[in-house]
């Protein structure tokens, strides 16, 4: 059993993620950037080259901001989540940004002075366009689009699209609350008719408003934030710090971050949008379970009551684990793992994933220094689930975190 403390200082009860680094955008399951920086600082990471294997909306880049570093790797395969993180860590010049707005608004309001123009648009590829969106919210997300397209500098443009992803969503027959999708009741559907322009200027403005206060400041010429649209690629004893939060289980039966990102990868132009929850960890099944190391006798308990929900988990472990394999070769002689994670319950089997993640570094050289555990009050992630599938039968997945730290 790899040591595990109980440390209040990492709770931050009370506080969410917009109290230091407002999100340009929301994203399922971000990490609190407050327990990335409190723990870089415990260890007194100053400088160095920092990873993050599965940066999702790219927390971790804004605590190593922070702290100075001012070199950062991530990497993910869902699109919407490297579009998040580019944008927020790229400097663009906001006079521009203001500039490129004034021009995109009176463009589009020209354009659509004459209903005739529409037409001369070519339709997206959306899977159920008709099923998520009116007519009216089409046309007037392909003017936008179009017109984001005309967008000389690709940085600014990739900027433009960060509002235009949260407007789909917000003028789409989404349940907004939430991050799987599902579609409104139809009364609601009948009174719905947002203004899309409207919510599309306005959600650039604030945007613009957050970036140039909360990320622009801190982006000067010596941060390069490189975030790659891939797994993981080793690089032999290259980076000096880790710091990442995992998907804390399969796409499929956890968080669901294909699935809230359909429309908008849609929309961006992402044709498999709609196959990523299954190419996230976990997404393959294996022929058979997992047999060695810690997780092995708490999947072999699942497996007792549900055969396919144990080749699950191991396929999710199975895939944690060759990350972790290739993920400690590329750390520098010296250097520290930080992974932040949840142990869910599958079948009212707790699974030890902060032991599994230890229990991994440590065959791969790397020596456990401590875990500690936080009071989980912050992340926005479903806390109930149905782990017996029962309709109406729910336990807490999850109400405590785990910051496992190791060292090579
Ligand atoms: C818990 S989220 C990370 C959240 C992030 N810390 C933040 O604050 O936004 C986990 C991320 O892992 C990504 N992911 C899942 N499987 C992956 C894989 N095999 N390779 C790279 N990224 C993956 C998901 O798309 C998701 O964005």
């Amino acid at each position: 059993m790899y040591q595990v403390i109980r440390n209040t200082k990492y709770d931050f009860i009370g506080q969410s993620y917009s109290t230091v680094y407002p999100n340009l955008h929301k994203y399922p399951a971000t990490m609190l950037p407050q327990i990335g920086i409190e723990i870089l600082k415990e260890l007194n990471v100053k400088s160095g080259r920092l990873l993050d294997p599965y940066c999702g909306s790219g927390s971790s880049f804004a605590c190593g901001l922070e702290c100075s570093l001012t070199e950062m790797h991530g990497f993910d395969i869902n699109p919407l989540a490297v579009l998040i993180s580019k944008v927020k860590f790229t400097k663009v010049s906001v006079n521009k940004l203001i500039d490129i707005k004034k021009e995109l608004r009176n463009n589009i309001y020209e354009f659509l002075k004459d209903e005739k123009n529409i037409k001369t648009l070519q339709r997206p590829q959306i899977t159920n366009i008709d099923f998520w969106f009116s007519k009216a919210v089409i046309d007037n997300l392909i003017v936008i689009k179009h017109f984001i397209e005309q967008i000389e500098d690709k940085n600014i443009r990739r900027f433009f699209l960060i509002p235009f992803s949260e407007t789909v969503r917000e003028c789409s027959y989404t349940r907004n609350n939430e991050f799987k999708l599902f579609r409104m009741k139809s009364e609601d559907i009948l009174n719905f008719n947002p203004d899309v322009i409207g919510v599309y200027l306005k959600k650039l403005e604030d945007t613009i408003f957050l970036y140039s206060n909360f990320y622009f400041p801190k982006l000067d010429d010596t941060v390069n934030v490189d975030v790659k649209y891939s797994t993981f690629k080793p690089q032999n004893e290259y980076f000096d710090i880790v710091l990442t939060s995992p998907p804390y289980g399969d796409s499929r039966t956890t968080v669901a971050y294909g699935q809230f990102s359909t429309l908008s990868n849609e929309w961006l132009g992402i044709n498999y949008a709609r196959k990523i929850d299954g190419m996230l960890m976990g997404g393959v099944k294996p022929k058979q379970n997992i047999q060695n190391g810690i997780i092995a006798d708490y999947i072999a308990e699942i497996n007792k009551v549900d055969n396919k929900r144990a080749l699950e988990v191991s396929a999710f472990y199975n895939d944690l684990g060759n990350s972790i394999n290739q993920v400690a070769k590329s750390v520098k002689k010296g250097g520290k793992s930080i992974y932040i994670v949840g142990n869910r319950i599958v079948k009212n089997v707790q699974l030890p994933t902060d032991q599994f993640i230890a229990e991994k570094f440590e065959q791969n050289g790397f020596k456990h220094i401590i875990t500690y555990e936080r009071a989980l009050s912050n992340k926005s992630m479903p806390s109930k689930n149905s782990p017996t599938n029962e309709v109406g039968k729910t336990v807490n997945t999850m109400l405590w975190e785990y910051i496992v730290i190791c060292e090579t």
